[in-house]
């Protein structure tokens, strides 16, 4: 684990070094190789006994093969492989918008190699033995896996600090929105690392998104059979747990929570995502790329879509309840992200929830085009068709990621015909 944590961190500087960013990034990790240990010590100190001794060496084992594990399965692994062969064919004629810049090229270069290997040559027993110790393998770092507290405790000597922290900080902030007693669960998909709560492995990111998704479903209380487009939904952990939230409720006839969740990311994100949703919902019916229109008219008999982000365009004016996007535009590439608000100007018909920070990432690919991003604070929704809600300070941070300026979320409504009159941004 140690010398394949060495190598990856001499990967990122390699890249780091040829980007231009090396200074930046090595100033952020010595500062928060001090400021982390440091916070994350204090705060374990001041935790109550009981939350000392959570379960945390039975969330850290390895799952796999444990009852209750779900196995990919061979004909979910080979549609996987067809839409991401799909996706790298449709991608090479997507308008430059869509091109992978700046933050996120560098991440698919170091830690994605396996992973497009394996997909690229149709591997399926490769891909299935990379899914199936999912959250552990590199390429799911920072899209919301549990990879970087599994590595935290593993090679450093206060990471069992920083989970119990952090997993109690997360749950506590989920506790003082969930009514009493609610629970959270996270299906045994991959290799999760967390604690063990009664049997189930809980990582820290569930109560983050269990949070998020009951707000959601709040804000969609009064719209019957809504449509939620996630772009950047990462490994699927917000669809999870807003399918999750929203409970059973497709083909009774009766009126559903949630009609249709569409997930947009990368095309190798977006398989990683697959993976995780179709072991996770088996009884839905779940669209991939190439398997028909990326659509949402409620003639199309699908309940769940993986889709890569350029076909975001592809979908209908007026055709979405909710928008949502977490820590994913303001690491994009600012023409991609310009591009996704235009697809939202015009498919949205009710919310724009983002959540996101205002650092500037100045970046250079490695054929040194420049890339930069555009903040989260820049990204306004035309104001004659949307009004602000609310924008305040994001609830769920990471002791890592307090090095970003301003962390915000926001929530847009769609208010054409008049109703945005006086609003100003
Ligand atoms: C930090 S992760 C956040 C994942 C998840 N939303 C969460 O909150 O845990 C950023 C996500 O944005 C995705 N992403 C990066 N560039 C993108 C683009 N141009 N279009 C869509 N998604 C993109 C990444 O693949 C990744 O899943």
């Amino acid at each position: 684990m140690l010398w394949e944590r060495l190598k990856y961190l001499a990967a990122k500087a390699r890249r780091a070094w040829s980007d231009g960013t090396l200074r930046e990034k090595a100033t952020r990790f010595l500062a928060s190789s001090v400021r982390i240990p440091v916070a994350v010590i204090c705060g374990y100190l001041r935790l109550p006994r009981a939350d000392r001794r959570l379960n945390i060496a039975a969330g850290f084992a390895d799952h796999r093969g444990q009852t209750g594990h779900r196995q990919p399965d061979p004909a979910h692994l080979e549609r996987i492989i067809a839409a991401y062969q799909a996706s790298q064919e449709a991608q090479r004629t997507a308008p430059a918008v869509w091109a992978v810049r700046g933050e996120w090229s560098a991440w698919l270069d170091i830690n994605f190699r396996d992973l497009v290997r394996a997909l690229q040559s149709g591997d399926v027993p490769r891909l299935a033995a990379l899914f199936q110790n999912l959250h552990r393998q590199q390429f799911t770092i920072g899209a919301g896996s549990s990879y970087d507290e599994y590595v935290r405790y593993r090679t450093s000597l206060t990471g069992r600090c920083y989970v119990l922290t952090t997993w109690c900080r997360y749950r506590d902030l989920f506790r003082s929105l969930a009514p009493a007693g609610a629970e959270v669960h996270f299906p045994l998909i991959g290799n999760p690392a967390g604690i063990d709560l009664a049997g189930e492995t809980i990582p820290i990111h569930t109560f983050r998104y269990a949070y998020h998704a009951r707000e959601m479903l709040e804000w969609l209380r009064d719209i019957p059979d809504a449509t939620i487009v996630e772009i950047g939904g990462g490994i699927g952990g917000q669809a999870c747990q807003t399918l999750l939230g929203a409970g059973p409720g497709t083909d009774t006839g009766t009126r559903r929570a949630i009609a249709k969740y569409l997930v947009f990311d990368l095309p190798e994100v977006a398989a990683i995502c697959a993976c995780v949703l179709l072991a996770a919902f088996p009884d839905r019916r779940i669209r991939l790329f190439g398997e028909g229109p990326v659509s949402t008219d409620s003639s199309e008999d699908y309940d769940l879509g993986v889709f890569p982000h350029f076909a975001l365009e592809h979908l209908a004016d007026g055709s979405v309840d909710l928008f949502h996007n977490a820590c994913s535009f303001s690491e994009m590439d600012g023409a991609s992200s310009r591009a996704c608000l235009e697809v939202i100007e015009r498919a949205c018909r009710r919310y724009l929830s983002h959540i996101n920070h205002d650092t500037r990432l100045p970046r250079r690919d490695a054929d040194g085009t420049p890339s930069l991003n555009v903040l989260g604070s820049e990204l306004v929704p035309d104001p004659r068709r949307f009004k602000r809600v609310f924008k305040k300070p994001r609830v769920f941070c990471l002791p890592e990621d307090r090095c970003h300026r301003g962390f915000f979320e926001y929530l847009y409504e769609r208010c054409d015909g008049g109703q945005c009159a006086g609003i100003v941004e």
